[in-house]
């Protein structure tokens, strides 16, 4: 499974970059904002920091618009995928951009048929949040479940499953169980994935007793 890190945050992607955990970068409106800088500018950072695919998202709400900025978007580097919404103006957008070679993220994803269109639009990747859907009491993974078993009837549909909107480990966990291509991970959360209260408390035994021996390992 894909790890993909969901930030604009250029420090953040800098420092985890080295764990040689990141296969991509996912962006919207809000991180940017988040980030407090210039969006064109901050995607040129990230490309030049992680080979792998880098979402940015379009801001136009109609498909001439959303092709116009995609395109544009697409020229900054080779990694960058398209961000659009899963709306009738972004499915067109979707085709469009995807038939011209350029990929397509179709985010803002929360229903199985509206995963469905965004394969059979074209799209690259597909994002379905889980945690939005957590957040108003719908199981978000039962959504992933439905979209796998959907995807796997048809072989020829050739969309990634990107789960998107993570909110604690254990939905990667879930997202790797039910077979989903790629997680976008927010710093915090990939940060805790490697954490366990025993394995600190076994290091610490470890050390203390290896401090006890008195020896050193040298080469
Ligand atoms: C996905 O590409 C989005 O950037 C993101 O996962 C949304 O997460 P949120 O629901 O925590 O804002």
């Amino acid at each position: 499974m894909k790890f993909f890190i969901d930030t604009a945050n250029i420090d953040e992607i800098r420092d985890l970059a080295t764990t040689g955990m990141l296969d991509g970068v996912t962006t919207n409106p809000s991180l940017v904002a988040q980030s407090g800088r210039d969006f064109i500018e901050v995607l040129k950072d990230i490309c030049a920091t992680i080979d792998g695919p880098v979402s940015a998202e379009v801001t136009a709400l109609d498909a001439e618009g959303m092709i116009k900025e995609g395109k544009t978007l697409a020229k900054l580097a080779d990694n960058i995928v398209v961000k659009a919404p899963l709306t009738w103006d972004g499915l067109r957008a979707c085709r469009a951009l995807s038939s011209e070679g350029i990929k397509v993220n179709v985010t803002l994803c929360f229903s199985a048929n509206q995963a469905l269109l965004a394969a059979k639009a074209g799209a690259a990747y597909i994002s379905p949040f889980v945690g939005r859907l957590d957040d108003i009491h719908i199981d978000g993974m039962e959504l992933i479940e439905e979209i796998r078993a959907i995807y796997d009837n048809y072989p020829d549909l050739e969309t990634e499953i990107l789960v998107a909107s993570i909110r604690n480990p254990n939905h990667v966990k879930d997202a790797a169980i039910i077979g989903a291509d790629v997680v976008t991970i927010p710093p915090s959360v990939l940060r805790q994935l490697a954490g366990h209260p025993l394995t600190d408390k076994g290091l610490a035994a470890f050390m203390a007793d290896w401090e006890k021996t008195g020896q050193k390992i040298t080469g």
